[in-house]
């Protein structure tokens, strides 16, 4: 069995951890929003419908960004239904989804709600059948003081969000009000540009590709930020990771395809900067990204336009939280791009929490444990790890590195935190050189192996992290087995002298 060897220095600096990456994302979708976050009756709810209980999942995930309200969804959305008395608001039909939304939801619940969650809000405008007046509108309601006619009907404090996207997928064909490159970046650099008269604060995300794999894909991105690149702060990615051909060591291998894809966007958004003599780089807002069951056939019995139908409700197995895990690692080992990440969605749509309908419990899925993980120990600087060490074959992407892997380092707090996935059938045994951090004492190594164990309603805990002996440490170095295929986190504490 050939070992893998992997050397952590703190000189090895990727950049700071930004709180950003652990973002997620809540739709008008099926029933992320009516049935998840928001469910009045429910016996966890309060007075105005939030569910408690999807309240402190969301809390113990560690989510510190959440995007709203889409998706495909806001495209079509007239963000003022959504506001002012509920028993007046409209019921509309949604086209994105083929359903009714009745708009007992809108901005105001959805910033109580993300007020009680401790997560900052990450808005949407409609690019698609709407433009710079209804963005503006809609900025001025959230962000103005006060003394005009939106600002006042918001009544209260100003919302004061920072985070703002130029609408949504804006290259995909089913995208409401789809459009080409340049039609799409003349209207959100002139959105940009107005929105900033406004609110000179708001950080602005101009659409990138909704996959690595569009036709489009890298010329979309250039088009669009030849026009934008000044007035904007990040370029959208989306990638989501289907396991339903069954092709596993494909599916564990999902993160070469997002490392690819983050690569290409900034070297693309580089070249546009260099043309344009910008000296300043532009970030990334990975703001969707998961493993999605796309393929698989929708219900075919499933009646048209009601409201809030279950849809998109994958159960996960561990072997998807392995990958999530995977690509959170991914996330970090470009912390020096990306600088805001969303997992989609929340609740109930390919989701980490998952909710029974009528009045029932919610849940864990299998991926809300490597998130809530990785959320919680990835604080501080992240260092590079370039493993040294076995690769094997994969369909999809060929020849991949058996082991992927990224350290967290807590100067302040003393801690090393280090993420790796065995991606890979055999177990693997890890030489670790803990290089510049001699004085290390191991203190934990949890792991989630690879299989097929989904968590249910009636079985809420058949995946879990498990623990195994922390590696014993010394004078810096230390040997791990990771089983494979498994993903695991390993942390380390400063000896005490
Ligand atoms: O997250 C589900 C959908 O996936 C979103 O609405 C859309 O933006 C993407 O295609």
């Amino acid at each position: 069995m050939q070992t893998t060897t992997i050397v952590i220095d703190p000189a090895f600096r990727i950049g700071e951890a930004d709180r950003r990456l652990f973002g997620s994302f809540v739709e008008h979708l099926g029933r992320c929003v009516y049935g998840g976050v928001f469910e009045p009756g429910h016996p966890a709810a309060d007075a105005t419908g939030l569910r408690g209980d999807v309240l402190a999942l969301t809390r113990e995930l560690g989510v510190t960004v959440v995007r709203y309200p889409g998706g495909n969804f806001v495209s079509g959305y007239r963000w003022e239904d959504g506001v002012g008395p509920v028993a007046e608001r409209p019921r509309r039909l949604d086209l994105a989804w083929k359903t009714i939304e009745t708009n007992a939801f809108g901005l105001d619940e959805f910033m109580t709600w993300a007020r009680l969650a401790g997560v900052e809000p990450m808005m949407a405008v409609n690019l698609g059948t709407r433009g710079v007046q209804e963005a503006c509108d809609l900025l001025e309601y959230a962000n103005h003081p006060g003394g005009t006619a939106l600002s006042d009907r918001r009544g209260g404090d100003p919302y004061g969000i920072r985070l703002w996207c130029l609408g949504n997928e804006m290259d995909g064909p089913w995208q409401i009000g789809h459009k080409t490159a340049a039609e799409y970046g003349r209207l959100a650099a002139e959105t940009a540009r107005a929105m900033k008269l406004i609110d000179p604060s708001v950080s602005l995300v101009a659409c990138g590709s909704s996959g690595r794999g569009m036709p489009t894909f890298a010329a979309w991105e250039a088009t669009v930020l030849e026009h934008t690149y000044e007035h904007v702060d990040y370029i959208s990615a989306h990638a989501y990771y289907d396991p339903t051909d069954g092709d596993r060591p494909s599916l564990l291998a999902s993160a070469v395809d997002m490392d690819l894809f983050i690569t290409d966007v900034a070297a693309t958004a580089d070249h546009v900067a260099a043309r344009l003599r910008i000296p300043r780089r532009l970030k990334i807002a990975f703001d969707e990204w998961n493993v999605w069951y796309m393929s698989r056939p929708a219900d075919p019995d499933r009646p048209g336009w009601t409201t809030a139908p279950p849809l998109l409700e994958d159960d996960y197995t561990a072997t998807d939280a392995v990958v999530v895990g995977d690509l959170l690692i991914t996330l970090l080992r470009h912390a020096d791009r990306v600088g805001v990440a969303c997992q989609a969605q929340l609740a109930n749509v390919i989701a980490p929490i998952r909710t029974a309908p009528g009045g029932g419990p919610a849940w864990r899925q299998t991926i809300f444990h490597p998130f809530a993980l990785t959320a919680a120990h990835a604080r501080g600087t992240v260092l590079r790890v370039e493993p040294t060490g076995p690769s094997h074959d994969t369909r999809r992407y060929g020849e991949v590195p058996s082991l992927s892997a990224v350290a967290v380092h807590d100067e302040e707090r003393g801690e090393l935190t280090l993420f790796a996935v065995n991606r890979s059938d055999t177990d693997l045994p890890v030489d670790v050189d803990l290089r510049g951090l001699p004085a290390m004492r191991a203190v934990e190594h949890l792991t989630i192996a690879a299989g097929d164990a989904v968590n249910t309603a009636d079985s809420p805990e058949a995946v879990t992290p498990t623990s195994r002996p922390a590696p014993p440490t010394d004078a810096g170095r230390c040997t791990l087995h990771l089983p494979g295929p498994s993903w695991n986190v390993i942390r380390w504490s400063m000896e005490k002298m």
